[in-house]
């Protein structure tokens, strides 16, 4: 099957994967009760920016491959309607491998070319030159890339003069480039092959830059692209509050909420419906506060800060992080470079005696008190 593109293009990907399973060890705490792909940057989930680009590529049907976290995915995601496209969902019974997902998925895929996509990735500029690319050549593989500062923590590529992969390396201690492989890739259907063929790596994953290398030294012709843009793989809690500064770079100012005299707003900020700003507080964007929330009496929200719906802030001051939502802060601290889960309450001990904090942490918590 064909479909049109916006442009009159004919799309030859019309199918999608993007990974939503994983463990993700990193961003624990948030991850014993939730997806990592569902953590908002500027009040989205993760997941959605990857949808976005992949819909905004001409795909019609998505494949999401999803582990323990899969009912809460099918939730926020559904069946794809509000993107006008028709997801399926493909359960993965452990993280074994990005190669593995694309494995189980073979059914679903069939042997057309498609878009895989980790759905903890975000990309600044889509990915619609990318397939336009692969769509011209006849590669069995095309790979995004990215020059970074410190390859030594990436799968690192080496490439010749037309762009075409020579070696690749997992994580190498001598990097042959610094062009790191961002989680976008292009397949054609000799990819099942080679991850037919891998064998689990020492942390007992198919590994998807294995495969990769196997098509290479399979003498198949796998090209590259680098990303124009930024990209971030928001696998732990720093790359989440980057992610967050690159999208709020670009908010455009909304105001659907209501604003109490002697409110101070500064720069870019959104907010959402039924929000109220009450006396005395000040909101310096770029920033984004969601629905229903009540921001003050007396409170701050700094720049790249996002707030989530229903939340409620009250003389506390709070910049450079993120508030995924439902959250009641009121204690006249100062709170920066934060990354704050759902139903959390951070209240004052102020007044209480003896002078003391008080703290219920659940696993794996990080406060800097
Ligand atoms: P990773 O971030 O490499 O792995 P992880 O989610 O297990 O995280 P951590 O290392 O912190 O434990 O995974 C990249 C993306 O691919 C992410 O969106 C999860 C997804 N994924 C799967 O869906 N199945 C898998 O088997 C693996 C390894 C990852």
């Amino acid at each position: 099957m064909r479909g049109w593109g916006r442009i009159g293009r004919r799309f030859e990907i019309m199918k999608g994967l993007i990974l939503s399973g994983g463990s993700g060890t990193r961003l624990r705490p948030l991850t014993h009760t939730s997806a990592k792909q569902l953590i908002p940057i500027a009040n989205k989930p993760n997941l959605f920016y990857a949808i976005e680009d992949v819909v905004n590529a001409g795909v019609k049907e998505i494949g999401i491959v999803v582990g323990h976290t899969k009912k809460e995915v099918m939730e926020a995601v559904g069946d794809g309607s509000k993107w006008g496209v028709k997801v399926t969902y493909i359960e993965q019974d452990a993280p074994r491998g990005i190669a593995h997902a694309v494995l189980i998925s073979e059914k679903f895929l069939g042997s057309e070319p498609f878009v895989l996509y980790l759905g903890d990735n975000v990309l600044k500029g889509g990915i619609n030159e990318f397939v336009e690319e692969f769509e011209k050549s006849d590669a069995s593989a095309s790979v995004m890339l990215t020059k970074v500062k410190d390859p030594q923590r990436f799968g690192v590529a080496e490439i010749d003069s037309k762009g075409r992969i020579i070696s690749l390396e997992e994580k190498p201690k001598q990097p042959k480039s610094d062009l790191a492989l961002v989680g976008i890739y292009l397949f054609r259907k000799p990819i099942f092959e080679a991850v037919k063929r891998i064998k689990p790596s020492w942390r007992n994953e198919l590994e998807i830059t294995e495969a990769i290398a196997y098509l290479v030294s399979h003498k198949h012709k796998v090209t590259t692209q680098i990303v124009k843009g930024w990209w971030k793989d928001t696998g732990k809690p720093e790359d989440i509050l980057e992610a967050n500064r690159l999208i709020l770079e670009g908010i455009a100012p909304k105001m659907e909420g209501t604003v109490e005299e002697g409110v101070e707003i500064v720069g870019r900020v959104a907010i959402g419906a039924g929000t109220v700003v009450r006396r005395g507080s000040s909101i310096h964007g770029p920033a984004i506060i969601g629905k229903n929330c009540e921001i003050g009496p007396n409170a701050y929200v700094g720049p790249f800060t996002s707030v989530g719906d229903n939340s409620k802030l009250v003389n506390v001051e709070i910049e450079n992080s993120v508030l995924i939502g439902d959250s009641v802060i009121e204690c006249s601290k100062r709170i920066r470079d934060s990354l704050i889960g759902r139903h959390v309450h951070v209240a004052s001990a102020d007044n209480s005696v003896p002078k003391c904090h008080k703290l219920i942490l659940g696993e794996h918590s990080v406060i800097s008190i």
